[in-house]
């Protein structure tokens, strides 16, 4: 059987594009290969967000591409969203390359292939939506389930509207029926993707929104829900209320916050104010009080200055965030944000990112330590890589929880009482559902 090797760049959105072109490949006779050495055909699904995976793919590119020296007859492919973003670019850099497939394609992963035995192949064009795929999971007891694809936001920074298209809503029916083949193949949790989930249904016209298909979903034997990103402009208070009457769904929220400063909201152009943000937090908060609250954030962006990061880290102190994945802002090429005056300089940017990632830090361990009474349940991953014995999972909050157990745990929901908390989530023992108090 042939050997196909994928490498994923980027976001959860990316990472489901390549359980899908994998699962669509194995469904036609491909077998998976962990390493690209013995693989026949080599994708790198690559990232645009920012310029460091952009370069490491282009890296990584230029290294595959000397294994065809030695094997000539093997294909190699770009996907993603910088082969969205560069299309034929990338053939005239590397004209070794086999194929470009863009992101609006990945259900032609099988013709784009075939075609590229005979001629180079660029896969560009997005249109419409990508309707359910057969997809490889390492994991087969969780899964993503996109339920919009693209974006209409146009935040000033940012390169997804670029190269993942406009909002493009799946029909209700269609994500009810995967999420129930999903179930009836034993996934545990479904993690619903999209950009923007919060935008659900809008561009459908016929009158769902994203709480009406929680509630659809909360109806079918599923055990956990959760969902990412949410944008904090769109999320209603019946997004709120249908977190938290639906058992099915998971008290995270992933609630990007770009920034603490007003004045840099603005130039981002996000559609809030830090006092709407604010409010919103504390609405969530006191109908779900047990809930995670996750966000992203960057510093450095055009315009910021002492002043401005400063109200960041003011805010970060008052939020008090869960976790953070925080950033330096990088320009995107045809971005508004490119242009903008102010431009930081990357050293500043960085001992900035230094100033807030330990800010966060101990937030972080603050919040995992005032939790160490609480007893969480927690989906069995993985054995843990660093410790024999161990296992490893995630709780409902989409916290990584550590504990002594055997093998046979892995895809099981377990209860786990916490006793030592770190900045990454939770070291414990596992306990009866009668003991979890
Ligand atoms: N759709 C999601 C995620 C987009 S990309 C959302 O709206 O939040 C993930 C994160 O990368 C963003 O939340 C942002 O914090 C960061 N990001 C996006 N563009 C960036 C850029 N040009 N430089 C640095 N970070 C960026
Ligand atoms: Fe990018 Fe903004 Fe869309 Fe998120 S909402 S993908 S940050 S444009
Ligand atoms: Fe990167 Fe594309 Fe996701 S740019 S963050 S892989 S949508």
């Amino acid at each position: 059987m042939p050997k196909v090797w994928i490498e994923t760049f980027g976001c959860q959105m990316n990472e489901w594009d390549s359980q899908a072109m994998l699962g669509t490949l194995v469904s036609l006779g491909w077998e998976p290969s962990s390493s690209p050495d013995e693989a026949d055909l080599l994708i790198l699904n690559t990232c645009s967000v920012r310029r460091k995976p952009e370069e490491k793919a282009l890296s990584e590119l230029g290294y595959l591409l000397k294994l065809k020296e030695i094997k000539p007859h093997i294909l190699i492919g770009v996907a993603g969203c910088m082969a969205q973003r560069m299309g034929g670019e990338l053939l005239k850099r590397f004209p070794a390359l086999d194929f470009v497939i863009g992101t609006g394609q990945v259900q032609n992963i099988a013709s784009v292939i075939d075609e590229a035995r005979y001629r180079k192949v660029v896969a560009t064009e997005i249109d419409g939506c990508v309707s359910t795929l057969p997809t490889f999971r390492s994991k087969p007891f969780k899964a993503y389930l996109p339920i919009i694809f693209g974006c209409n936001n146009f935040c000033s920074y940012c390169i997804v509207p670029f190269v993942r298209g406009r909002e493009r809503s799946r029909p209700l029916k269609e994500i009810l029926d995967e999420a129930k083949k999903l179930v009836e193949e034993g996934v545990i949790e479904i993690t619903l993707l999209g950009q923007n989930v919060n935008a659900y249904g809008k561009d459908l016209n016929e009158g769902y929104t994203f709480s009406d298909l929680l509630y659809a979903l909360g109806e079918l034997p599923i055990k956990r829900i959760k969902f990412t990103t949410s944008h904090p402009k769109d999320f209603s208070p019946q997004l709120i209320e249908a977190i938290a009457s639906i058992p099915q769904v998971c008290h995270w929220i992933h609630l990007p916050i770009q920034s603490g400063d007003d004045k840099i909201l603005k130039l981002m152009n996000r559609g809030y104010t830090i006092a709407q943000y604010k409010q919103l937090v504390e609405r969530i908060r006191e109908r779900i009080p047990d809930v995670s609250l996750t966000t992203d954030v960057m510093v450095g962006f055009p315009g910021e200055g002492e002043e401005e990061f400063s109200n960041t880290l003011k805010t970060f102190e008052e939020i008090q965030f869960d976790q953070a994945y925080m950033f330096a802002y990088s320009p995107r090429p045809g971005t508004a944000a490119e242009r903008l005056p102010g431009q930081v300089e990357q050293a500043e940017k960085l001992r900035r990112l230094k100033e807030l990632v330990s800010l966060q830090n101990e937030i972080s361990r603050r919040k995992n330590l005032a939790q160490l009474d609480r007893t969480l349940e927690v989906l069995v991953e993985d054995e843990d890589p660093k410790g024999k014995g161990y296992l490893v999972g995630k709780s409902r909050e989409n916290k990584t929880v550590i504990f002594p157990g055997k093998k046979e745990l892995i895809g099981k929901l377990v209860w786990v009482k916490p006793k030592e908390a770190f900045l990454w989530g939770f070291k414990g023992e596992i306990v009866d559902e009668e003991g979890k108090g």
